[in-house]
C-alpha cells in the first residue's frame, strides 16, 4: 500500500496530515458530500450560514446539538489513533476541516481546527467565548450580555480563524510529506492547503474512498479508507 514511498515516509521529518468528514465515518459520523452524507437530508445552505442562523436561530441550533450529541457519542477510530501515534517517531501535524475534535481525543497534540469546533460556543455580539460543558436550558442560548451564542464553528462564507489559518499555510509550507485524508477538497480555501504543500516540493499523499478533483496531481492515491490506510504507516515508520 505505502511501499512505494516507504524511503520517503522514513526520511521525512515532518508530516502534516490535511483531514475531512472522511476520516471520521468510521466513527459513525456521516459525512457531508458521501453517499450517506449529511447534506443529503440537510441543505446546507439552510444550516451552514450566517443569513440562515439569524433567519431560524432555533433550526440551526438544533441541528447543530443533534451533532454535538453524535459526535460525543462517537469515538476516535484506527485513522485518528494511527496519526496519534505517529507523533512518537516523526513531527506530525493535523489541518482539519471536521469540527468533532477526533483528532485531539485520540492524542495528537498539534492539531489546527480551520472551521472552528463543535464543543465551544462564542457570543454573536460580545467576546465571550467557552466550552460547552453542559444542556441549555433554552435554544437558542444566550450569553450573559443578553445576546445570542452560537456555535464556533465557520459556516459558508465566513473567514477562517486568522490565526489558525495563517499557521496552517506555515505548516502545508514546511512538511516533507503531506497526507489528505477523508476530504473532497471542495471546499476553499482549505483545498489550497495541497497546493502550497506540493509548491514547497512535498511528497503528496491521497486516501480517499473515492477520487477527488487533485487525485491525479497527487504521488500516490490510496483509494482506500483511513482507518485502513493509516495504520499501516505507524507499521513502516516505527
Ligand atoms: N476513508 C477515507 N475517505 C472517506 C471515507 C473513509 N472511510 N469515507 C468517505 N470518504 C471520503 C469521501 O469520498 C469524500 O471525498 O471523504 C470525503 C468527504 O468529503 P466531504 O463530505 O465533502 O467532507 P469535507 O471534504 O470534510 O467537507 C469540507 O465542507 O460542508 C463543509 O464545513 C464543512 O468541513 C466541511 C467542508
Amino acid at each position: 500500500m505505502w511501499d512505494v514511498i516507504s524511503d520517503k515516509l522514513r526520511q521525512a521529518k515532518k508530516i502534516v496530515f490535511v483531514t475531512g468528514a472522511g476520516i471520521s465515518q468510521e466513527s459513525g459520523i456521516p459525512t457531508f458530500r458521501g453517499k450517506d452524507g449529511f447534506w443529503r437530508k440537510y441543505d446546507p445552505m439552510k444550516l451552514a450560514t450566517i443569513d440562515a442562523f439569524y433567519e431560524d436561530p432555533k433550526l440551526v441550533w438544533e441541528w447543530y446539538e443533534e451533532r454535538r450529541k453524535n459526535i460525543l457519542d462517537a469515538n476516535p477510530n484506527p485513522g485518528h489513533v494511527a496519526i496519534a501515534e505517529l507523533e512518537k517517531y516523526k513531527q506530525i501535524s493535523v489541518l482539519t476541516q471536521n469540527i468533532d475534535g477526533l483528532h485531539q481525543r485520540a492524542g495528537s497534540s498539534s492539531v489546527y481546527e480551520l472551521h472552528g469546533s463543535i464543543i465551544t460556543i462564542r457570543c454573536t455580539v460580545c467576546d465571550f467565548n467557552d466550552k460547552i460543558t453542559s444542556e441549555f436550558s433554552q435554544i437558542p442560548p444566550l450569553c450573559k450580555c443578553g445576546n445570542m451564542l452560537r456555535p464556533d464553528v465557520v459556516w459558508f462564507g465566513e473567514a477562517l480563524p486568522q490565526k489558525v489559518w495563517e499557521s496552517a499555510i506555515e505548516e502545508a509550507r514546511s512538511c516533507d510529506v503531506m497526507v489528505v485524508v477523508g476530504t473532497s477538497l471542495v471546499v476553499s480555501p482549505a483545498n489550497l492547503l495541497p497546493v502550497y504543500a506540493r509548491q514547497n516540493g512535498a511528497t503528496m499523499v491521497e486516501v480517499n474512498i473515492d477520487q477527488t478533483p487533485m487525485s491525479s496531481s497527487m504521488y500516490l492515491s490510496l483509494r482506500t479508507s483511513a482507518a485502513k490506510a493509516l495504520p499501516r504507516l505507524v507499521d513502516i515508520l516505527s
